[in-house]
C-alpha cells in the first residue's frame, strides 16, 4: 500500500515571513483578498502587520472578522457571503486554527456549492473541487491548520464539533512567522503549544504511522519539549523554533491522522467552549496512560526526544513512565490546569462527552481500540 503526503504548494517559515505575502498574490494573479480573522486580531495589531502591507502594494482587501473562537456553521455561511458579496478571488487567513478552519470551510464552499449545509462535510468527504486558494497565516503555535488537510467546524445547534478531512482544503501557501505570534498572551502560548505536542505525540503513535511521519513527529517533538518554555516566557527563539515544530508536526498527523485526546478534547470545545490546547493539555497524560500498551518500543523514543536522560537502559514500564512524566512535567511548568473540574466540565456531562468522543473522527486512529464506557472512566479519572 502506498501511503499518501498532501502538503502546501509553498511555505514560508520564519520570522519575517510576511513580507512574502506580497510577491506572492502578484505572481498568482490574485486580485481581491477576503482577509478572515478575528477582532481581537484588528485590535491586537496584528492582522495590521499584513494589510499595511497589502496596502503599500496597491493589494485590494476586505476583512472578515467574525471568526470566533471554535467557530460555528453560522459563521461560515457569513464567511461565504461576505466572500460573494465583495467579490474577492482569494482567501488569506490570519489567525489561529479558528480563523484558518473558518477560511477552509469558506473556500470549500464556494467552490464546492454543493455542500452550502456544512453539516455534509464532515468526515473524509471528498469535494470536486480545489477550495478558493488561500494564504495561511498562523497567529498562534498550535494547530498547524496552515499546513493541514483538516478543518473543525462547531455545530451550536447539535452542540457538537465535527472534523472534516479533504485534501481540496490545504492552503496554497503557508506563512509561519514567529512574528505575528508574539502577542499571545502566556496562557494561549501555553494551551497552543500544548495542542502541537499532542499533535505531534499522537500523529505518531496512530495506526496510520508510518517512517516518514514518524521522523517528523520525532523532531516535532523535541523542538517543541525544548522550545515551549522559552516561548511562553516570550524568547524571540522559543516563538521561532514553536512556530517551526508545530507546522513540522502539522506536516505529520494530517497525512495519517491522531486520536482519542483530540476526540475527547473535541466535545469540551463544543460543550463549554474550551480551548482546545487546554482540553488537549489536560486530557494527553491520561490517554498516554490508557494507550501505553499498545504501542511497542514508542515511548522510550517519545521521553527520548523530550530530553530523557538514560532512555536505552530503561525497562518498558520505566519508559513509558518517563515518557508521561515529562509530557506531565512540561504542562505543569507552562502552568496548565490539571483536572476538568478546573475547567469548568460538569460531571453530569461525562456519560454524553464519552459518547460524543466515540464518534469523534479522530477516535478510530487512537492505537487502542476504545468504547464509551472505557472512555467515560477516562474522563472521571481527569475529572
Ligand atoms: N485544522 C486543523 O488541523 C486543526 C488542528 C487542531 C485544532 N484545530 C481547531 O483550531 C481551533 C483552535 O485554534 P487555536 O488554538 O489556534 O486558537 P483560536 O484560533 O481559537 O484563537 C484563540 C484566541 O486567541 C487569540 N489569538 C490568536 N493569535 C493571537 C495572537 N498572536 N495574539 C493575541 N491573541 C491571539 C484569538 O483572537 C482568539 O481569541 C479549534 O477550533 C480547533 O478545533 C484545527
Ligand atoms: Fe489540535
Amino acid at each position: 500500500m502506498a501511503n499518501r503526503m498532501v502538503l502546501n504548494e509553498t511555505s514560508y517559515i520564519g520570522a519575517g515571513a510576511i513580507e512574502n505575502i506580497v510577491s506572492e498574490a502578484q505572481i498568482r494573479g490574485y486580485k481581491k483578498a477576503l482577509i478572515v480573522t478575528d477582532k481581537d486580531l484588528i485590535k491586537f495589531n496584528v492582522v495590521s502587520n499584513v494589510t499595511d502591507l497589502l496596502k503599500q502594494n496597491d493589494l485590494a482587501f476586505v476583512i472578515f472578522d467574525e471568526v470566533k473562537p471554535n467557530p460555528t456553521i453560522n459563521v461560515v455561511k457569513s464567511g461565504i457571503e461576505k466572500f460573494k458579496a465583495v467579490g474577492a478571488d482569494y482567501l488569506i487567513a490570519i489567525g489561529g486554527g479558528s480563523s484558518i478552519d473558518t477560511a477552509k470551510a469558506i473556500g470549500i464552499i464556494i467552490n464546492n456549492p454543493e455542500f452550502s449545509d456544512v453539516r455534509s462535510l464532515e468526515g473524509a468527504v471528498v469535494t470536486n473541487n480545489k477550495c478558493v486558494p488561500i494564504i495561511a497565516v498562523p497567529t498562534t503555535a498550535g494547530t498547524a491548520a496552515e499546513v493541514t488537510i483538516n478543518y473543525v467546524v462547531t455545530d451550536e445547534e447539535k452542540k457538537r464539533k465535527f472534523v472534516c478531512v479533504d485534501p481540496h482544503d490545504i492552503p496554497v501557501i503557508a506563512v509561519v512567522d514567529s512574528k505575528m505570534m508574539s502577542s499571545m498572551p502566556k496562557g494561549l502560548t501555553a494551551a497552543t503549544g500544548m495542542d502541537a505536542l499532542t499533535h505531534a505525540i499522537e500523529g505518531y503513535i496512530t495506526k496510520g504511522a508510518w517512517e516518514l511521519t514518524d521522523t517528523l513527529h520525532l523532531k516535532a517533538i523535541e523542538i517543541i519539549s525544548r522550545s515551549l518554555r522559552s516561548a511562553v516566557a516570550n524568547e524571540p527563539k522559543g516563538r521561532e523554533d514553536m512556530a517551526l515544530g508545530q507546522y513540522v508536526a502539522g506536516m505529520g498527523f494530517s497525512n495519517v491522522g491522531l486520536g482519542l485526546v483530540h476526540g475527547m478534547a473535541h466535545p469540551l470545545g463544543a460543550f463549554y467552549s474550551t480551548p482546545h490546547g487546554v482540553a488537549n493539555a489536560v486530557i494527553l497524560p491520561y490517554v498516554m496512560e490508557y494507550n501505553a500498551a499498545y504501542t511497542g518500543e514508542k515511548y522510550r523514543e517519545i521521553a527520548r526526544h523530550m530530553g530523557v536522560e538514560g532512555v536505552d537502559n530503561m525497562s518498558k514500564e520505566e519508559y513509558r513512565k518517563a515518557a508521561i512524566g515529562a509530557v506531565r512535567k512540561l504542562s505543569e511548568d507552562v502552568k496548565i490546569p490539571k483536572t476538568l473540574k478546573e475547567i469548568g466540565v460538569k460531571e453530569e456531562d461525562l456519560h454524553a462527552l464519552a459518547e460524543s468522543a466515540l464518534a469523534d473522527a479522530c477516535t478510530p486512529g487512537n492505537p487502542r481500540d476504545t468504547n464509551v464506557q472505557e472512555i467515560f472512566e477516562i474522563y472521571k479519572s481527569i475529572y
